[in-house]
């Protein structure tokens, strides 16, 4: 056995003190500054004792609107939705309309401005609402990544396309307003074959790499970018809130049932950009948050078998929702 050498003299009762005292400092250092979660909001992936951030079970310490009882996104359960006859196909106007904008990496996502002249109305939303832009949220090289879930099941990736009342100017007022904004998603799911309609902002990310990290994309409709109309009948409705900090709760959400096809190569070269501190950006989504008795509405593109008490519990809830709209 080779020998260890004399002991430091930690045995002695000072020593043995001291190292208590250390430990304790140690201690009560890394409860006050150490993997406690402080300074900005962020994913739980890009959270580390190096990068300390408010990953999204401490969001509400970025923002207290975010432990809020209206919030989401939200698991779907198909079997507690309510249909709902007023929930009409969508009018869009001016989703054609072909634009140039820019896309750019703003460290939680990809993100592109709209012009404010596409519109959304019908469907049940109260008024008519204007697209003011639209990000997307994914997971880890075209694993889970969806903020929505339909019975559990999550999607590869997400789109939002941010609206707001028509006759307001910037986001920021339009949260002051219960029901100020109105984004409507859509789920991607994979396909064999890719998505040429996805190449002009597939193709871009490459340059945008970085965090702040802009590029001009090339131009495109927001009608390229989801379902036919045709496509488009089957959707869910529920009210909630922002899904990052501040999480407020003015959204009308319209979350489609049908799915967006993106080849597994087109939903990987999202992986490929960075958060701020060089990570790769992947699994941006917030975790679903409770209902809390909200009742998810269904457009009822399909029809549903109903026995009588549930046919009366419908029309009951149907009229207690007449103040709703
Ligand atoms: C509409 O949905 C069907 C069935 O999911 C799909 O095969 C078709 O490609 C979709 N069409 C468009 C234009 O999205
Ligand atoms: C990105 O831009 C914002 C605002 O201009 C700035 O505060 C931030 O430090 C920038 N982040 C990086 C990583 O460059
Ligand atoms: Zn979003």
């Amino acid at each position: 056995m080779p020998s260890l050498g004399k002991k430091p003299s930690l045995a002695s009762p000072l020593g043995s003190f001291n190292m208590q005292l250390v430990v304790l400092c140690v201690l009560l250092a890394s409860f006050w500054t150490g993997c406690a979660g402080s300074g900005d909001w962020c994913y739980q992936t890009q959270f580390s004792c190096q990068h300390e951030c408010n990953a999204p079970e401490k969001w509400n310490h970025a923002n207290r609107d975010c432990a809020g009882r209206n919030q989401s996104p939200i698991n779907i359960v198909t079997r507690k939705t309510l249909k709902d006859e007023r929930l009409t196909p969508l009018r869009f106007e001016n989703y054609q309309q072909i634009f140039r904008s820019s896309i750019k990496n703003n460290g939680h996502s990809v993100q592109v401005g709209v012009p404010h002249i596409s519109t959304i109305t019908g469907g049940g939303l109260p008024t008519t609402y204007k697209a003011v832009q639209f990000h997307l949220h994914w997971g880890d090289n075209g694993g889970p990544g969806s903020e929505h879930t339909i019975d559990g099941e999550q999607y590869p990736m997400e789109l939002h396309i941010v609206h707001m009342k028509s006759h307001y100017t910037d986001l920021t007022t339009a949260l002051r307003d219960k029901e100020g904004v109105a984004v409507l998603g859509f789920f991607y799911e994979k396909s064999n074959s890719a998505n040429k309609k996805y190449e002009p902002i597939v193709n871009t990310l490459q340059s945008i790499i970085a965090t702040n990290g802009t590029s001009s994309l090339p131009s495109i409709s927001l009608a390229q970018l989801i379902p036919s109309e045709q496509n488009m009948t089957s959707y869910y409705r529920y009210k909630g809130s922002l899904t990052t900090p501040g999480c407020t709760e003015s959204v009308i959400w319209t979350v489609f049932e049908n799915p967006i096809p993106l080849s597994t190569e087109q939903l990987k070269a999202f992986s490929t950009i960075q958060f701020h501190d060089g990570k790769l950006m992947t699994n941006n989504f917030r975790p679903v948050q409770p209902l809390n008795g909200r009742q998810v509405f269904y457009s009822g593109g399909a029809v549903v078998l109903v026995s009588s008490t549930l046919l009366m519990a419908a029309l009951v809830t149907a009229l207690g929702l007449t103040q709703w709209n």
